[in-house]
């Protein structure tokens, strides 16, 4: 049986191939760490040609409507990655190999016993902040005041440093799928961006 997944390998990292670790190095590239359907990063890619875009997303259903997205729009510059993204950050890609890195509206996992859960913890941002180039940055957003803190609390444990500038790439965006629904809710939304020294 053939996988639906086979029909858009084109927009699919095989990150086993040695290829994987030299297309990074060359480029100016942009990660969207637990991308979801695919919304933010597949704008960005059809602003910016030139740069070169990943979504990381650890489930299969939305991978496939990324990949449809990316086929659909002939995005040459988009690739996805189905993984685990503490697993791709850390013992995937290279050191210092990646410009910007964003993650929008991880799983919030209020309930308490659930909160070991949490994507963005202290493991994951010193991987972020190892495989950033210099003065790379990382953007963060929740609707959670809550994992807000406990991100800015594990933010002060790295080597980054806040910036308050406002990201030029973010702001070209319109929201995501996750966003639009807080907003609906009228949630906050927290954001916050740092950077590789
Ligand atoms: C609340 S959704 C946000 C999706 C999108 N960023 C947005 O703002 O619309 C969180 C996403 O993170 C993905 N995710 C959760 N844990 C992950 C992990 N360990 N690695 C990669 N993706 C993950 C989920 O499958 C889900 O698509």
């Amino acid at each position: 049986m053939k996988l639906k997944i086979d029909k858009f390998s084109k927009h699919l990292i095989d990150f086993t191939t040695v290829d994987f670790e030299k297309s990074l190095l060359k480029k100016n590239t942009i990660l969207d760490i637990g991308c979801g359907e695919g919304e933010f990063i597949v704008k960005l890619a059809s602003l910016y040609p030139k740069r070169q875009f990943i979504g990381v997303e650890i489930k299969y259903g939305r991978i496939i409507k990324c990949l449809k997205k990316a086929h659909v729009c002939k995005l040459d510059n988009l690739k996805f990655v189905l993984c685990d993204a503490t697993l791709f950050t850390t013992k995937i890609l290279h050191s210092k190999s990646i410009n910007k890195v964003f993650i929008n509206n991880p799983d919030p996992w209020p309930k308490e016993k659930h909160q070991k859960n949490r994507l963005v913890d202290l493991e994951l941002l010193t991987g972020i902040y190892e495989k950033l180039k210099r003065r790379g940055s990382l953007v963060i957003k929740t609707d959670s005041s809550e994992y807000f803190k406990e991100i800015k609390r594990n933010i002060l444990k790295t080597n980054f440093s806040i910036d308050k500038s406002q990201d030029r790439l973010d702001s070209s965006t319109s929201l995501t799928k996750f966003q639009k629904l807080y907003r609906e809710a009228n949630k906050k939304i927290y954001s916050i961006k740092v950077q590789k020294k």
